[in-house]
């Protein structure tokens, strides 16, 4: 398996290659862009947002994910892939458009706002000249693709026989790249045989690759609704095994157990397997928390909300995870949680973490901040420093304060809150920080510390179900 942050050589093979765009140019688009004129097709990459494609064409990423800055530029000197607000040139240009644009979380509601696809999809239909594949990407409610193929009905040239697709994506930000030239699975569905020979086609560079390097990748085709239904099924599935885990996380603090130990012990067993069972502070990004109200909402749309009620627990709990750690931390001050919530005033944090995850910039639904602010709404003085979140971070929470290095962040402390396993952070040496604190108490937000060393050097040392 090559390295994730490492440019493959690309295949040699020319085969049929068909020319692609990406429509809307966030982190699945540009990613996915970049990532295809590495793979060897002549690529567009479109989005409405002049800054953005300013950015991406002067070689520059405009969100941090190692790796892809290196290879935006080896492929914008290529000729192969360019960026352009130009919407009409987009639609001469390409064979097969994917759809990357967001879809978020409706303010106030649980469902996806399909406002971005509803205005990229008319806005690209009403300038078509040729036929054409326009191909689904981004997270959606089922069906979405049914009423996508209506509105391009009804704003494309009725001559051009312009047909509608769908293939989910799984690119985990901070593995982005590996997970779009060596994915662990394509899943595509096309409406006729034309569409179906385009879609692998279109599949064949990542195919290909996998063959140079001994691997394999399975090929799911399937029909339209179950197209959609992977992406969030795989999500769900996703978050229900870290709610599970951080529910064992509870009994454990009440019993005395080690849930790391425990989920070492299960993921043995290859039903279970061992990823995506590190209990913690739960999960958060922009995926995970809001594709599993989407998926709960759209089930109760179509009468089986029942069969999905307990996602919305999965989701609870996740949410509590948040107010267990202000409490957490309370009690590791020796300031237990009155009927009014914990009172930490004067107690100085060292809050170590931002972003949702590490190795990324993204702090959306982020529980590291949203912790970080519950400890602040208890008068704590939060003093955060994230390697990447920063800007982001106060941004989006301006009530906390930053520091630009773990240095000051921990200096005088009376706790320090690890909350993100940053590489940074997980080799923090116990003896060196205790010399830079006020008082050594450490919360294990990350569960990545050996307690017993933590202890050895003076430590009070807590982590989440251990
Ligand atoms: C997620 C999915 O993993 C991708 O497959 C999917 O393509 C993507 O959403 C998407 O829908 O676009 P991502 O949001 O980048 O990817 O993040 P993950 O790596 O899945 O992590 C999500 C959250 O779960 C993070 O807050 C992480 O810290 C947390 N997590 C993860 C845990 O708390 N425990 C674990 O064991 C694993």
């Amino acid at each position: 398996m090559g390295n994730a942050t490492q440019a493959p050589e690309t295949p040699q093979n020319t085969t049929t290659r068909p020319r692609i765009a990406f429509i809307g140019c966030g982190y699945l688009g540009a990613t996915y862009a970049i990532c295809f004129a590495e793979l060897g097709y002549e690529v567009v990459g479109y989005d409405i947002n002049t800054a953005k494609i300013d950015a991406f064409s002067s070689g520059t990423l405009p969100f941090h994910e190692a790796g892809l800055p290196e290879l935006l530029k080896k492929n914008l000197e290529s000729g192969r892939l360019r960026f352009t607000t130009d919407v009409q040139a987009v639609a001469d240009f390409a064979d097969v458009h994917f759809i990357c644009v967001d879809t978020p979380q409706r303010k106030g509601e649980p469902g996806a706002d399909l406002s971005y696809i509803e205005a990229a999809v008319t806005e690209l239909s009403r300038h078509l000249t040729r036929k054409c594949l326009i191909v689904g990407k981004s997270t959606v409610p089922v069906g979405t693709a049914s009423w996508v193929q209506e509105l391009v009905d009804r704003h494309a040239p009725a001559d051009l026989g312009v047909e509608v697709g769908w293939s989910p994506e799984f690119l985990q930000e901070s593995n982005a790249m590996h997970d779009v030239l060596r994915p662990s699975r394509i899943v595509y569905a096309a409406q006729s045989e034309w569409a179906s020979k385009l879609l692998k086609d279109v599949h064949r560079g990542i195919l290909e690759l996998a063959a140079v390097e001994d691997r394999e990748v399975p090929v799911v085709e399937t029909d339209l609704a179950t197209a959609e239904l992977v992406k969030v099924a795989a999500n769900a599935f996703l978050s229900t095994k870290i709610s599970f885990i951080n529910a064992m996380a509870d009994l454990c603090e009440v019993t005395g157990g080690d849930v790391t130990d425990l989920a070492r012990a299960i993921g043995h067993d290859q039903r279970i397997g061992n990823k995506f069972l590190r209990a913690g502070i739960g999960f958060g990004g922009g995926c995970l928390p809001k594709d599993l109200r989407a998926l709960t909402a759209r089930a109760g749309d179509l009468g089986v909300g029942e069969s999905f009620r307990f996602l919305g627990e999965i989701d609870q709990l996740n949410t509590r995870r948040r107010s267990h750690t202000v409490r957490a931390v309370a009690e590791l001050v020796g300031r237990p949680p009155g009927p009014a919530g914990p009172d930490l005033s004067g107690v100085r944090v060292a809050y170590l973490g931002a972003t949702f995850k590490p190795d990324t910039d993204d702090i959306r639904d982020s529980p590291a901040l949203a912790i970080a602010q519950g400890l602040r709404r208890a008068r704590a003085d939060v003093v955060v420093y994230d390697p990447e979140g920063l800007d982001n971070a106060q941004t989006a929470a301006p009530e906390l304060s930053y520091v630009k290095t773990l240095v000051e962040a921990v200096a005088d402390a009376d706790v320090v809150c690890a909350m993100v396993p940053w590489e940074e952070f997980r080799t923090l040496d116990p003896e060196a920080l205790g010399r830079q604190v006020a008082e050594r108490r450490i919360l294990d937000g990350m569960n990545a510390f050996d307690a017993d060393q933590w202890t050895a050097h003076g430590w009070t040392y807590r982590g989440i179900g251990r």
